[in-house]
This record gives structure tokens, sequence and C-alpha cells, in this order.
């Protein structure tokens, strides 16, 4: 059998209210667009926050012309009823107006991954709002590489051998493949520096049950405010990850989402806050714009078709974590404008400190 591609690609055209979330009219424009192609073999449309993600099968590969383009068709025709309606940032994530094949570096974020199906095969994905590309670093290394949180990597032998990561320094475009378990040391002195090193996708090793070109994770790794060489909007990443058989199970790929680790983003793409685990229903940003938001869509691939995705987070399991997550924004909150909850001066993206510092210039002594 042929190989299958998922592909999550999204995009921000236009928020309902503010940035809040997104307005029914637009995922009915984004259904009706891709219940029409015959390219696709299944899609599931939905949002987290203000973005509008568009879930899709189809054997066209990774970087297919025919799928980046209708992804690009559907925010074009979804931008216009965003227009219509009056929503706020109408089109605020298509930064050109010329398509030419591909929509990286155009604005939209992608997630893809092309594999060989296996019997059955598990596939999560998790849409973040309010966040960068470096929110994932913390779970995909828990998930592949820690044995405190997958029992997996000791206990089965099909995990044992660990994984590869693709790494990227997004600020020089390039990407570095590192093994797991052998260089976890190195592993976390680049992926603890999260706005700059980015997991990109994680592969099997050699040896292993699964094919090892064949990606096992893969996250979406654009930086709106680098493509555009200014702020733009918040990249808020999506990410695609198989599970079972030769994999960490599920429950091992929810499990690092227990805890409401610190993510950069939330207000004005400008300060640090806990990422809180929802379910569709609370796929939506409200306090200061937050906090930043994770939605966990799950369903089994066969012949490309998938069902209805299970929501993952709704779920008492995780009320804890909400919980713990709403204290940590209030504790985060009270800070105000002040450092770690306001970024580094480098790291915001909105800032008024140059023109501050021009006007004050004069009176420093
Ligand atoms: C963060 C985000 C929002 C906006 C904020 C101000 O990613 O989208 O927090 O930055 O609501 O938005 P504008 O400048 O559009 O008024
Ligand atoms: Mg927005
Ligand atoms: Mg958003």
């Amino acid at each position: 059998m042929s190989k299958t591609t998922f592909s999550i690609i999204k995009a921000d055209v236009g928020g309902y209210p503010g940035h809040a979330t997104v307005h029914g009219e637009l995922m009915e424009v984004a259904e009706k667009k891709l219940s029409a192609s015959n390219d696709l073999i299944n899609y599931h449309v939905t949002h987290c926050g203000d973005d509008l993600e568009l879930l899709m099968t189809h054997k066209e590969g990774e970087d297919s012309e025919k799928i980046h383009s209708l992804a690009w068709e559907t925010f074009q025709e979804a931008t216009e009823k965003a227009r219509e309606l009056g929503l706020y940032g109408a089109g605020q994530d298509l930064l050109s107006d010329a398509f030419s094949g591909n929509v990286r570096g155009m604005g939209p974020g992608i997630a893809e991954m092309e594999f060989t199906e296996r019997k059955a095969e598990p596939v999560v994905a998790f849409l973040m709002d309010k966040t960068e590309p470096g929110a994932f670093n913390y779970p995909l290394f828990k998930i592949f590489a820690d044995p405190f949180n997958t029992a997996g990597l000791v206990i089965d032998p099909s995990l044992h051998a660990g994984f590869r990561f693709e790494i990227m320094d997004i600020k020089r475009d390039k990407t570095i493949m590192m093994n797991a378990p052998e260089e976890i040391y190195d592993i976390l002195a680049l992926l603890g520096a999260k706005g700059r090193f980015v997991i990109n996708k994680v592969y099997p090793k050699e040896g292993s049950k699964l094919p090892s070109d064949e990606p096992v994770a893969a996250v979406s790794t654009e930086k709106l405010y680098q493509i555009a060489g200014e702020y733009v909007g918040k990249d808020d990443p999506v990410a695609i990850v198989r599970a079972q058989s030769g994999l960490p199970a599920l429950g091992e790929v929810l499990e690092p989402f227990s805890h409401p680790f610190l993510v950069s983003g939330w207000m004005r793409g400008s300060h640090n806050g806990p990422i809180m685990p929802v379910s569709q229903k609370d796929a939506k940003c409200t306090r200061f714009d937050g906090p930043p938001r994770v939605l966990c869509l799950g369903t089994q691939v066969k012949d490309g078709k998938f069902d209805e995705p299970a929501d993952l987070f709704d779920d008492p399991a995780f009320d804890m974590v909400r919980e713990k997550s709403a204290d940590i924004a209030e504790y985060m909150r009270r800070h105000g404008p002040f450092e770690p909850h306001r970024l580094p001066m480098e790291e915001m993206e909105y800032t008024t400190l140059p023109e501050v510092m021009n006007e004050l210039e004069d009176r420093f002594q």
C-alpha cells in the first residue's frame, strides 16, 4: 500500500471576538471547500483559539502543491468571509498575495508527515494557541526521551533503543539530527533555549520496528515574525504524534501535559505563562488573551481514512492540571509588566522600549 500523509495546515484569518476564537461561519467555509476536494481522503476542520485548523489525510506526500494550494485557497475564502463579517484581524496570517505552490514561509503553520501505515495507526494532533513552536520542546522530549515520562523506554524492548530528534536552529535556518538517549545532555542544552532551537521532527532509530526514515512526530516550525521581518501575529504551533506498538503509548504521549509548563506568548506574544490543556469547548483564549491553550485530538488512520477525532483533554484526569494552570496564571499576572512574566526585551513581539529609550536618551546623565 502506498504511504499516507497526515497534514495539519493552520492560519489565523480572523478572530471572534478579538483574538479569542474562530467564528462558526469561517469553519463552514473551510468544511465546504475541503469537502469538495478530490485530493483528500479525509479531513477535519476545527479551531484552537483564533486559529482555523485543517487536519487532512491524502496520498500526495509532504509539501504537495495540490494540498498546499487547497489550504491556501481555503484560508483566502475564509478571509473574505471574515472581512464580510467584520471579524478581527481578517487575513492576518496570509502574508503574501501570490501563492507559489507551497504555503511554507507564507504565514500559515504546517505540520506534515508521510508514513507507511501500520496495521492500526493511532495519530494524535496537538493544536496550541498563544504560544510559539518551542512550546513543543518540553512535551516531545518527555514523550520520546524521558524514562520518567515514558515507561516504554525502560521496559518495552521495541522502544529501548530510543529515538532521533531533528532540531532546527530557527535563527540560522539550519537543522541537526541528534540521538537519544546517547546525547540527551547536549539535546537539552539546545532544547531548553526554546525560543531558538525547536524540535522539527522525531524519527525511529535504525533497527526499530518502524522505518527509520519516516517521522513519528512533526511540529510546525514557521516563525511568523521572522518570515515577515516584523511582528504580524503569534505563530501558534501544531504537532502530529503517532503512538503505540514500537512508539510511546497514547497515555505516554498525553502524560507531559499533566504539568502546566511555562511557555512564551500569551498577551501580545510578550509574556510567559502556563500552558492549559483544554477540551474543544474550552479552546478559546480569554483571560489576558490566554492563558495559552493546547487542544488534543486523537484518531485511528486506516487507508488514509479517519473518524471524528476523540477530544482527549476533555477528561476529569486533566481537571487538576487546568486548576494548577489557572493558579499559575494568577501568580504570573501579579507581576504585571515585570520580567519574567513579561518576556526579556529582545523576545517581546510588541515593544515601545526603543521609542521610550529614544525619548529619554538626553535625560540620562
Ligand atoms: C497574542 C495575540 C493577542 C494580541 C492582542 C493585541 O498572540 O494575538 O494577545 O496580541 O490582543 O492585539 P492587537 O494589537 O490586534 O490589538
Ligand atoms: Mg489573532
Ligand atoms: Mg492564534
